[in-house]
């Protein structure tokens, strides 16, 4: 297994696809993540982390630019990351904001491209802001997957 620093090996993990971090731990993950988010506009932190089907866990921070629009969200980082090293089997995201003062979801961009990678049943666990996390899916928080019909 290749292990950067946006890899992270899961001890026990192999690649049978039957093992991995539960929830939590991977919402620990995301949120020491977070902490490398390159954020100095809006100050607002997220970082993701992705558990793969092979154990390992791949991390994205959100990367901002002085010209606002061209900033990228962590889900897309991570995304984006995972398909760079060719590591494409998605089982769990999770989404963590320290500076969050309510739920966070991914945005609608996020929404849309975490849709092209994985299924309707593929758990998605975000920050409650709260020190804890909602448990939601694709499915839920993009019911109509856009151009799913063009296949
Ligand atoms: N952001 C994310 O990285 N993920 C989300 O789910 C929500 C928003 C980032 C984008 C921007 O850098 C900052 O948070 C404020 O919107």
């Amino acid at each position: 297994m290749v292990v950067s620093s946006y890899t992270i090996a899961y001890e026990g993990s192999n690649n049978e696809g039957d093992s991995g971090m539960n929830a939590s731990e991977l919402m620990e993950e995301a949120r020491k993540t977070a902490e490398k988010a390159y954020a100095p506009y809006s100050k607002f932190r997220v970082g993701a982390a992705l558990q793969m089907a092979d154990g390992s866990v791949i991390t994205g921070v959100n990367v901002e630019n002085r010209s606002y629009g061209l900033s990228n969200c962590a889900e897309r980082t991570a995304i984006f990351t995972a398909m760079t090293i060719g590591n494409t089997d998605i089982k769990a995201i999770a989404v963590a904001g320290p500076d969050a003062w309510e739920p966070l979801p991914p945005c609608g961009a996020c929404r849309q491209v975490i849709s092209e990678f994985c299924t309707p049943e593929t758990p998605v666990y975000y920050d409650d802001s709260k020190g804890g996390y909602v448990t939601s899916s694709v499915g839920e928080l993009y019911p109509a997957n856009s151009l799913m019909e063009m296949g």
